[in-house]
C-alpha cells in the first residue's frame, strides 16, 4: 500500500498554477432531476487514530459494482485540480430511488485478501467515501473480543435526505457483519433509502461541525485570557521601555555637557555603548536574511489563508485549504524575495543568487519532496521580478571597523538563555489553540473556527514583538550587540515549546503507535513547528530591528 497523500500534494501541486484561472467553471451543480444517476465515490481507507494516514480506498481488496459508467466525468477533473483522487464505487444510485438491500459484488476471499482485511482491522480501519461533495465514513470491519476473529462489515445501509431537487443530508450504516474465513465468497450489499429532509443546502455541512467543541467555553476563555496578556504585556513593555529610555537619553544628554575629562572619569555604560556595532551584520548573513525572507513569507501565507478561509467556507470543498495554501505559498514568494534580498543587502552580502536560492528553498527544502515543484513556481516569480534593493544600508548609527568586546555579564544575560526563555510567553498565549488546530489535523474534526485562529495569530505577533524588544534592550544594556540571531532565535524559540508539547499531545490524546505512525506523526509536527519557528523568529525579528533602529536614531553620537 503506498500512501495517497504525496500524490494527493503532487496533483495539487501540478495544478496550483491553473488555480489561477477560474477552474470551477464546471464544477457539479449539486442539482438532481429524479432518476438521475448519484455517484458515490470511494475515496481513502486508514487508521481511525491518524486521520493523516490515508490509502486509497482499493488498496484493501474491496469489490467493485457491476456499473461501469457514469455521465459525471467532468467530476473527476475537478477532483484532480483539488488533489483528491477518487474512484467509482460502482453501486447504482438514482435521485430519490430506493434500492432494497441488493448484493453488488463478491469478494473471493484468499489468504492474502484475509490477511489485508485482518490487518486493517486490527489497526481500526476506517474508509470515506463522497455523495454529492458529502463525506461519509465508515468501519471496515471489528475483532471480538479476545482478538481471534475478524469480521467484515458487509451491507452498507445508505439514507439519503433530499430538499427539494439538492442532496443534504447522508447516513451510513453499517451491517452485515461476516467472520473472515479464507477460500470462502463474501457478499457486499447496499441499500438507499431517500428521505425529505428539512436541512436546507446551505446548512448541509453543519452537521460535520463541532460547536461544542471548538466554541467550548475553554476556547473562548483562552482567547480572553491571551488579550488580557496581551493588553498588560503592551503596556508594561511600553511603561519600562519609555521609562528608561527615557531616563538612558537624560543620562546621555548630561554627558555629552561635560567636558572630556570629567567623561573619561564618568561611568557611560549601556546600550548606547554598543552604537558602533549593533547595525554590525548578523554572523552568517546568508542564513540568516533567508531565514527572515521565509519567515514573512510564511506570515503572509498564514494571514492571507486565514481571511480567505474566515470568507469562504472552505471545508465544504475536498482539499481547497491545501490547494489555497499552495496557491498564496507561489504567489507571495515575491515577499520572501524582498524581504530576504533587501536584507541581505543591508548587510553587505554580495552573493545575492545564492541568497535567492536559499531563501527561495529553505522552506520547500524542509517540507521536502511536496515542495519541490513549488519551487519552479517560486523561482519563476524571483526571476522575473527586479527586487527593488533601492533602499540601500542607511542606518542610524556608523558600524566600526573593529569589532568592540563583550563584556563579562551574569549567566542569565547570556544569549542563550534569554533564547531559551523567550518562547515562553508567546507559546503560552498559543498553546489552547493549537490544541484545537492538532485535534483538527489528527482526529476526525473540522476545523471552521477561524475568527478565532486570526486572533491567535495576531495575538501571537504582538507577544512575539514585545517579548523580543524586551530581550533585545536587556541584551544592548549588557552591551551585547550580538541582538539580530538573539531576537530571531527567542522568538522562534517558541516553536521549540510547540514540539515539545505536540509530545504532551502525542502520548495523552491520541492513540497513534508503532514505528510508522510515530514517525508520521513527529515529522508532520516538525514541520509545522519549524514553520512557525522560522515565522516567529522574523515577526520578532522585524519588531527588534524597527525598535532598535529607533533608539539609535535619537542618541546623539560624538
Ligand atoms: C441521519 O441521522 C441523523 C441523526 O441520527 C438524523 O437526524 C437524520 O434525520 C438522518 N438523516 C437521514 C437522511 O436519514
Amino acid at each position: 500500500m503506498e500512501l495517497s497523500r504525496w500524490k494527493i500534494a503532487v496533483v495539487t501541486l501540478l495544478s496550483a498554477a491553473g488555480m489561477l484561472l477560474p477552474a470551477r467553471a464546471d464544477e457539479h451543480e449539486h442539482t438532481y432531476v429524479d432518476k438521475e444517476e448519484v455517484v458515490l465515490w470511494m475515496n481513502t481507507v486508514g487508521p481511525y487514530h491518524n486521520r493523516q494516514e490515508t490509502y486509497k480506498y482499493f488498496s484493501l481488496p474491496f469489490c467493485v459494482g457491476n456499473k461501469k459508467t457514469i455521465s459525471h466525468y467532468h467530476e473527476t477533473l475537478g477532483e484532480a485540480l483539488q488533489g483528491v483522487e477518487l474512484e467509482f464505487s460502482g453501486l447504482d444510485i438514482k435521485f430519490k430511488d430506493e434500492v432494497l438491500q441488493a448484493t453488488y459484488c463478491e469478494i473471493e476471499l484468499d489468504k492474502a485478501k484475509r490477511d489485508a482485511f485482518v490487518y486493517a482491522i486490527k489497526n481500526h480501519y476506517w474508509y470515506q467515501m463522497y455523495i454529492d461533495d458529502l463525506p461519509i465514513w465508515g468501519i471496515v470491519g471489528e475483532a471480538d473480543e479476545n482478538g481471534e476473529d475478524h469480521y467484515l462489515w458487509t451491507y452498507k445501509k445508505l439514507e439519503i435526505g433530499y430538499h427539494g431537487n439538492r442532496i443534504v443530508d447522508v447516513n451510513l450504516t453499517s451491517e452485515g457483519k461476516v467472520k473472515l474465513v479464507p477460500n470462502t465468497r463474501i457478499a457486499m450489499s447496499y441499500s438507499v433509502k431517500w428521505k425529505k429532509s428539512d436541512v436546507k443546502f446551505e446548512d448541509r455541512f453543519d452537521k460535520y461541525l463541532d460547536p461544542s467543541f471548538f466554541q467550548h467555553r475553554i476556547h473562548w476563555f483562552s482567547i480572553f485570557n491571551s488579550f488580557m496578556m496581551v493588553i498588560f504585556l503592551v503596556g508594561l513593555v511600553s511603561m519600562i521601555l519609555m521609562r528608561t529610555l527615557r531616563k538612558d537619553y537624560a543620562r546621555y544628554s548630561k554627558e555629552e555637557e561635560m567636558d572630556d575629562m570629567d567623561r573619561d572619569l564618568g561611568d557611560e555604560y549601556g546600550w548606547k555603548q554598543v552604537h558602533g556595532d549593533v547595525f554590525r551584520p548578523s554572523s552568517q548573513p546568508l542564513i540568516f536574511s533567508s531565514l527572515i525572507g521565509s519567515g514573512c513569507q510564511i506570515f503572509s501565507v498564514s494571514l492571507i489563508v486565514i481571511i480567505v478561509a474566515m470568507i469562504e467556507d472552505l471545508y465544504t470543498e475536498r482539499g481547497s485549504m491545501l490547494s489555497t495554501a499552495i496557491f498564496v505559498y507561489a504567489a507571495t514568494s515575491p515577499v520572501n524575495g524582498y524581504f530576504g534580498g533587501s536584507l541581505y543587502a543591508k548587510q553587505g552580502g554580495r552573493r545575492w543568487i545564492k541568497q535567492m536560492f536559499i531563501g527561495a528553498f529553505l522552506i520547500p527544502a524542509m517540507v521536502c519532496g511536496t515542495a519541490f515543484f513549488i519551487n519552479f513556481i517560486a523561482i519563476y516569480y524571483h526571476a522575473s521580478r527586479a527586487i527593488p534593493f533601492g533602499t540601500m544600508p542607511n542606518f542610524p548609527c556608523r558600524v566600526n571597523a573593529v569589532p568592540r568586546p563583550i563584556p563579562e555579564k551574569k549567566w542569565f544575560m547570556e544569549p542563550a538563555v534569554i533564547v531559551c526563555l523567550g518562547g515562553i510567553l508567546p507559546f503560552g498565549s498559543i498553546f489552547i489553540e493549537m490544541y484545537f488546530i492538532f485535534t483538527s489535523f489528527w482526529a476526525y474534526k473540522i476545523y471552521y473556527v477561524y475568527g478565532f485562529m486570526m486572533l491567535v495569530l495576531v495575538i501571537l505577533c504582538i507577544v512575539t514583538v514585545c517579548v523580543t524588544i524586551v530581550c533585545t534592550y536587556f541584551l544592548l544594556n549588557a552591551e551585547d550587540y550580538r541582538w539580530q540571531w538573539t531576537s530571531f532565535l527567542s522568538a522562534a524559540s517558541t516553536a521549540v515549546y510547540v514540539y515539545m508539547y505536540s509530545f504532551y499531545y502525542y502520548f495523552f490524546k491520541t492513540k497513534m503507535y508503532g514505528l510508522f505512525q510515530t514517525s508520521f506523526y513527529f515529522g508532520y509536527m516538525a514541520v509545522f513547528s519549524t514553520a512557525l519557528g522560522i515565522m516567529c523568529g522574523a515577526v520578532g525579528y522585524m519588531g527588534t530591528s524597527a525598535f532598535v533602529r529607533k533608539i539609535y536614531t535619537n542618541v546623539k553620537i560624538d
